[in-house]
């Protein structure tokens, strides 16, 4: 049995990532929250003939509660999108007190769920839900996820269309480590499943990176004040929170790109502190997947010249961004 929980369900990415979890049949309910909508979206998908129990809830009469309560899997996609011309950082005024709020419910009702933060600014708002559950004693860095899985899906589509077959792109696997944010993200397309040509121009290979980096702007660009990613965000969402669901069940083995807290694990965080040259307190890179959750943070392996330089530049702006989650908190209470 497992209670699948997604809040903002009722939003751009909330809807679409609910539709592909309720069709996973490894959800056994499906719980859904959002300030709107949410009877209905729940409703609708309640038709559908997979395994599912479907209930939605809006916050009078304890919705947060009712929704969260046996919850193994929460999924946050709750929070304002950006608009042209704005960074995600942009958006943590309004996004960082959303979240805090869903932390807290989630602290008090389901504290041994798995937490999937998608709402942006990642960077900061995986590090605000753990400080808030250290607030009521209840913090697991095991149990914390920030989703990077866009960055990643992005990637392999980027390289595959590079090497001119779409249909690669399923098979394409690319490391993408740091953060979600511009430069904190740091494609490692040397450890590529698939090389990328030999004899690729550099200006080639700086615009993929570039692509790759900045995807998220071209989406949010061509939506022309319509919001961002949000069918290829429920897509890379509902891939990593079905293996999250697989790795619940006992499936072992499961390697799945997230950006977790280093306390997550110890040996394997100390090994990446070594190759980054210095400490970060949340990074992403691969991580093993357990019952407890992560089982081990893998470090990064052998990297670029190039790959080398685009870590360098991601960490300044990283360390920045956990500190404005942390001190949010902190402030906070
Ligand atoms: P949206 O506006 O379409 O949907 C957001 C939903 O959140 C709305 O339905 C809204 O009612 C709901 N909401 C607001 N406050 C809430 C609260 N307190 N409790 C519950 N629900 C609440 O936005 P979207 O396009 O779905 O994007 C949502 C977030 O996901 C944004 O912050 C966006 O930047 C982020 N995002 C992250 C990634 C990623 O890779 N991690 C990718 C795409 C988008
Ligand atoms: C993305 O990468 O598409 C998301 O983080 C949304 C955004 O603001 O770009």
């Amino acid at each position: 049995m497992v209670k699948a929980v997604v809040l903002g369900a009722a939003g751009g990415i909330g809807q679409p990532l609910a539709l592909l979890l309720k069709a996973n049949p490894l959800v056994t309910e499906l719980g859904l929250f959002d300030i709107v909508n949410t009877p209905g979206v729940a409703a609708d998908l309640s038709h559908i003939s997979t395994p599912a129990k479907v209930e939605g809830y809006l916050p009078p009469d304890e919705g947060l509660k009712k929704t969260l309560t046996g919850a193994d899997v929460v999924v946050i996609p709750a929070g304002v999108p950006r608009k042209p011309g704005m960074t995600r950082d942009d958006l943590f005024k309004i996004n960082a007190g959303i979240v805090k709020d869903l932390a807290t419910g989630i602290a008090t009702t389901a504290p041994k769920a798995f937490v999937l933060v998608i709402s942006n600014p990642v960077n900061s708002t995986v590090p605000i839900v753990a400080e808030v559950f250290k607030k009521f004693g209840v913090y697991d860095p095991k149990r914390l996820f920030g989703v990077t899985t866009l960055d990643v899906v992005r990637a392999s589509t980027f390289v595959a269309e590079i090497l001119g077959d779409l249909s690669l792109s399923k098979d394409v696997v690319v490391p993408v480590v740091g953060g979600h944010s511009g430069v904190t993200i740091v494609p490692l397309l040397s450890q590529s499943s698939h090389p990328l040509p030999s004899g690729l121009a550099k200006e080639s290979y700086d615009a993929l990176v570039n692509r790759i980096q900045f995807g998220g702007d071209e989406v949010v660009k061509a939506k022309n004040g319509g919001g961002s990613a949000t069918l290829s965000m429920a897509y890379a969402g509902a891939e990593f929170a079905a293996k999250v669901i697989r790795a619940v069940k006992g499936e072992k083995g499961i390697v799945a790109p997230s950006y977790v807290s280093v306390e997550a694990d110890a040996s394997g965080s100390a090994a990446l502190t070594k190759e980054l040259g210095e400490e970060l307190a949340y990074f992403s890179s691969n991580v093993e997947l357990g019952t407890e959750g992560v089982v081990k943070i893998i470090p990064l392996g052998k990297v670029s010249e190039a790959e080398q330089a685009l870590i360098k530049a991601a960490i300044p702006e990283l360390k920045k961004n956990i500190t404005t989650g942390v001190n949010f908190v902190a402030e906070a209470y």
